[in-house]
């Protein structure tokens, strides 16, 4: 045979074989390998790098979408908060320290109640008290830089000038996502609550949350098959005096049905 044509023979086939590869072997996205920890080098980070940083806490770590998102009406849109800066330092109701953006983000994250947004507040408190949790402790816990980050963020998203200096100081391992290092089921309804973050909303398994209904005992008024309804179909039934679409909706994509299974009687034996 004419050498050309072994040739082209021969790529066909290789090509053939590995676009067989390519779309059969290629694993799904989901059961990729939990990444390895990164380390983030501020010396060497730029300013854009930093923003980027703070963006993905935004999105991760942070929670932050939980509930500044602009599907559901639970907290305000934080793409603007730039411009409503002004106002906010001189409403008669602020009561924190605040002298510019920068502080203000930052007051927000680690007293919420310093300034609660006009009808947002935890129902009965006349916007007093803030159901946003405190961001620097507790199930959030982010770091100095972590906040740092994510405030040039919000300044940059805002399209004001980004103020924040990358903070100095060694590499440091980045905090994998909740989501991350959540990959295992959890087993117990303590465990479920944490790696979704029921407690951010609820008040459960000694968590405080505020913006949903207090699920302490919820088990002496609902029955499982309620229950089980309510975390995976939330609209199907919206408890009172709460306005619908606020819990989230993808919680029948993210567990597993065990963990669905356990929370559910955890939350029926919560008497
Ligand atoms: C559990 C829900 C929840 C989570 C999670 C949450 N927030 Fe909030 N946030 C709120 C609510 C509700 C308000 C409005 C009440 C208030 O002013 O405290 C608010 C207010 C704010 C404000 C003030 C907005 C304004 O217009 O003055 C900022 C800034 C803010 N949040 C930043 C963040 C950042 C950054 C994160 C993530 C690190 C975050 N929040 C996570 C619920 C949440
Ligand atoms: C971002 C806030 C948020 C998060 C996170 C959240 N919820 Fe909710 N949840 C709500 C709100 C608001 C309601 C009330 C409106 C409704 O019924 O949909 C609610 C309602 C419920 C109800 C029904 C309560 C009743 O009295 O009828 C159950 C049960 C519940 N949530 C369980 C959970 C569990 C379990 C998780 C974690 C896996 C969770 N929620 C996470 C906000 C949240």
């Amino acid at each position: 045979m004419n050498i050309f044509f072994k040739v082209i023979i021969f790529s066909l086939l290789t090509m053939g074989i590995y676009t067989l590869f390519a779309t059969n072997y290629i694993p799904p996205m989901n059961s990729a390998p939990v990444p390895a920890e990164e380390t983030i080098d501020l010396a060497q980070m730029t300013i854009q790098q930093f923003i980027a940083l703070g963006d993905k806490i935004f999105h991760g770590k942070g929670t932050c979408t939980l509930c500044h998102n602009p599907v559901v009406k639970r907290a305000p849109l934080l793409d603007g908060v730039a411009g409503r800066i002004g106002e906010r330092l001189k409403d008669t109701r602020y009561k924190g320290g605040a002298k510019d953006l920068a502080g203000y983000i930052e007051e927000s994250m680690r007293k919420p109640s310093a300034y609660v947004v006009a009808g947002y507040g935890v129902t009965g408190s006349n916007d007093t008290v803030s159901p946003m949790p405190v961001i620097s402790e507790g199930a959030i816990g982010l770091n100095d830089v972590e906040i740092k980050a994510v405030i040039a963020y919000l300044q940059n998203l805002g399209g004001a000038e980004v103020t924040v200096e990358i903070p100095k100081g060694p590499p440091m391992a980045e905090g994998k996502d909740s989501a991350q290092a959540a990959t295992l089921p959890a087993k117990t309804g303590a465990e479920i609550v944490k790696k979704f973050g029921c407690g951010l909303c609820h008040k459960i398994a000694g968590e405080q949350g505020a913006i949903g209904p207090d699920l302490t005992k919820i088990g002496a008024k609902k029955n499982a098959d309620y229950l089980r309804r309510a975390v995976f179909d939330p609209n199907a039934d919206i408890a009172p005096g709460f306005p619908p679409g606020m819990m989230p909706q993808d919680f029948k994509d993210k567990m597993t049905a065990g963990e669905l299974q356990v929370i559910v009687d955890y939350l029926a034996k919560s008497k």
